[in-house]
């Protein structure tokens, strides 16, 4: 039998790209996507839990699912975490299955779907970092058109090694495990085969990525420039230990690779940096932005910073304010500090107040809004490359891309012009966080 199916992604990219690896999964097992969740009998929610909030956004979501009546599956990172505890907090949940099981989901479905519902499987748990994932290369067909047939995400390594204090991802990502070059180019030549123009490399630190012999992180870009077909390599996300030179040779021998780097620098005080273990202080960090923007005066630099860790005083916190006007950010996720089971920072005080954290959040995103718009202004004037994704999600009568430095660039469509063309957009106007012009023919 064939069900309608829906997933519902939280968090990151890895998590997107999980979801339409899934969806690749339950299509070739014959079932079909749904509209929407209404319509779905079966509905997957593939969660985070890099924050508690995150995590309870999950949860509150699989319970009102379940209220509806559908076959509801908790995925990803907040199965993993909660474990057996999951369905004591949702007893009627159907099944939960972290990340590197994920590929276990069609079977679990086959089990639901084939019993009478009388003998259906009460409930079934996946979890368990310690596996090899599989299925990391399955792709929806571009026919499928619910994901953008212009760009793809594709994994090239799972889990992470380091050990930041206040991180839950190696424990429910397990161990760092990096996929072989070979398949990965086989993957990114058949999703160019395909049409796709853009794809984004993911890991959670991809700057450690060893392929064959041990071969770093370069020399897959240097692969990847070679693809036919493809026009722009993008990856996230980074640590300034892999801003090498060799990275930087690639950036200036490989005109795909485009020219942004997500760089999270989380503190910019040595204190805090030191506490959550993050292996650099602020020096070595800034000096990874100096490398980059002497290469490129245009290179595009965003990062995430976490503020209200333990301890984080009025100085650590101007510190990081300070950090951030230093690098010159393009643009900057800022998050508030929680503390998450397990981790070494939740042995330590959450001591700094809700309203306190919610204060220097407050006091990031606007000086992040005036930097971007200062940044953004330098670029008027300016042709952008830009890379065109179709109507802005904005401005339905306005086209958006995005230039080599991931910048959202919009311009009035003109004829001739489809999804996918790169266009030269000439900046007219500059906001926070987009730039606005028109096509020069
Ligand atoms: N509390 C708040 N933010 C966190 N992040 C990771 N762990 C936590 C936590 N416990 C942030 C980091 C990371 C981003 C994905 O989430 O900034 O880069
Ligand atoms: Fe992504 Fe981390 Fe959230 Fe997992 S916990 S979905 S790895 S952000």
């Amino acid at each position: 039998m064939s069900l309608r199916f829906h997933i519902h992604t939280y968090g990151c990219q890895m998590n997107v790209r999980d979801s339409e690896a899934v969806a690749a999964m339950l299509a070739a097992a014959g079932h079909v996507r749904a509209e929407g969740e209404e319509d779905a009998d079966l509905v997957i929610v593939n969660s985070c839990t890099v924050r508690q909030k995150a995590e309870e956004k999950a949860v509150g979501k699989v319970g009102n699912l379940i209220a509806a009546g559908k076959i509801v599956g908790l995925a990803g990172c907040a199965a993993e975490r909660m474990g057996e505890e999951v369905f004591r907090r949702l007893p009627k949940l159907h099944f939960a299955v972290g990340p590197r099981q994920l590929w276990r989901i069609p079977a679990i479905v086959a089990e639901f779907e084939s019993a009478p519902p009388g003998r259906r499987p009460r409930r079934v748990l996946a979890v368990g970092a310690g596996e090899l994932p599989r299925g990391l290369d399955a792709h929806l067909a571009a026919a499928d058109g619910s994901f953008a047939a212009v760009q793809s995400y594709v994994t090239v390594m799972v889990g992470c090694d380091n050990r930041c204090s206040y991180c839950i991802v190696p424990s429910v990502r397990g161990r760092e495990w990096c996929r072989p070059e070979t398949e990965i180019v086989a993957e990114v030549k058949c999703l160019a085969a395909r049409g796709v123009k853009e794809v984004c490399l993911l890991g959670q630190s991809v700057l450690r990525y060893r392929g064959d012999g041990g071969r770093a992180f370069p020399h897959l870009l240097r692969e990847l420039q070679e693809v036919e077909g493809l026009e722009r390599i993008r990856f996230t996300s980074a640590h300034p230990a892999g801003c090498t030179e060799e990275l930087i040779a690639a950036y200036r021998d490989c005109p795909k690779v485009c020219r942004h780097l997500h760089l999270p620098v989380q503190s910019g005080s040595d204190r805090i940096l030191k506490s959550m273990g993050r292996r650099y202080d602020r020096a070595e960090y800034l000096d990874a932005v100096a490398r980059l923007r002497a290469f490129d005066p245009e290179f595009a630099l965003t990062t995430d910073v976490i503020v209200g860790y333990p301890g984080e005083t009025d100085e650590d916190f101007e510190a990081t304010r300070s950090l951030m006007e230093e690098a010159g950010f393009d643009n900057a996720f800022v998050f508030k500090y929680s503390p998450r089971p397990g981790t070494r920072a939740a042995e330590m005080a959450d001591d700094v107040p809700a309203a306190e954290k919610e204060r220097r959040d407050q006091v990031l995103l606007a000086d992040q809004e005036r930097r971007g718009l200062e940044r953004n202004l330098r670029l008027v004037g300016s042709l952008r490359a830009v890379l065109t994704e179709g109507p802005s999600k904005r401005n339905r009568e306005r086209w958006s891309g995005r230039d080599s430095g991931n910048r959202i660039v919009v311009f009035p469509p003109v004829d001739g012009v489809s999804v996918g063309d790169e266009v030269k957009v000439r900046v007219a106007e500059a906001h926070a966080q987009i730039l606005v012009g028109e096509v020069v023919k």
